[in-house]
């Protein structure tokens, strides 16, 4: 099995009957969807999940498992999703897969949320990995000038020579900081600039994370230290 598979699934016993879920999107979120739909079919767990991004909201319905509106469901009882990299006060970054801006309003209506990775993503500080900011196509240029004075230098993330448009139809700016030491108030700044939607920073979101490594899967609780 390998490690996304191992934390995927381990996280998936966090879930039980009668619970309103948030179902993330990515490779890792991916094997939970799985375990849920296989309980859902062979075992009759009842549960109702919020997808993430369209491509979880296919894999959900392929599988089975009944979905919901989020303003409908809201408060959800645990959402469980991947990460592009978690520290040490499991603040993250998400974002690789341009579902931020839904799984961060999916996050933010639930009473917990679960994070799933392998070791890989667990980091001393953010910042190697790009930062996602979701921004609007209208002006795009003027918004990356607005981001870059902040402190980073951003590129449009392009697939096959064409912009990747998001679920909501917007761009998606790779911002590098270098290491981001305050992320909380870096998300606040590139939230306050004209034409950004969305930042890829979760602080103060997590509650526990099962990370997967080749001695098996540990969990870092939120306040406890790894
Ligand atoms: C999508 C995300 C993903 O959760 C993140 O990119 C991790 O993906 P994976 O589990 O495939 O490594 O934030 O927007």
């Amino acid at each position: 099995m390998n490690h996304k598979q191992a934390a995927g699934e381990k996280a998936a016993g966090e879930v039980n009957s009668g619970m309103k879920v948030g179902l993330g999107t990515g490779s890792t979120v991916y094997y939970t969807i799985l375990e849920l739909g296989r309980r859902v079919k062979e075992e009759g767990l009842e549960i109702i999940g919020v997808p993430t991004s369209e491509a979880t909201d296919k894999l959900a319905r392929e599988l089975g498992i009944p979905l919901g509106e989020l303003s409908e469901l809201e408060p959800l009882d645990l959402t469980i999703d991947g990460a592009d990299e978690v520290n040490g006060t499991l603040d993250l970054i998400k974002g690789g897969g341009g579902a931020h801006f839904r799984e961060k309003m999916v996050a933010a209506a639930s009473r917990r949320l679960v994070i799933v990775a392998d070791e890989s993503k667990v980091v001393p500080e953010l910042g190697p990995f790009r930062l996602p900011v979701e921004v609007v196509p209208y002006g795009w240029k003027s918004t990356r000038k607005r981001v870059e004075g902040t402190g980073c230098s951003a590129v449009r993330r392009e697939r096959g020579g064409e912009p990747v448009r998001t679920d909501n139809g917007n761009y998606i700016l790779d911002c590098d900081f270098g290491d981001i030491t305050e992320p909380g108030a870096l998300d606040g700044k590139l939230k306050s600039l004209l034409g950004v939607v969305e930042t890829g920073l979760f602080v103060g979101m997590a509650d526990s994370v099962y990370v997967a490594g080749p001695d098996g899967v540990r969990v870092l609780r939120r306040g406890t230290p790894a």
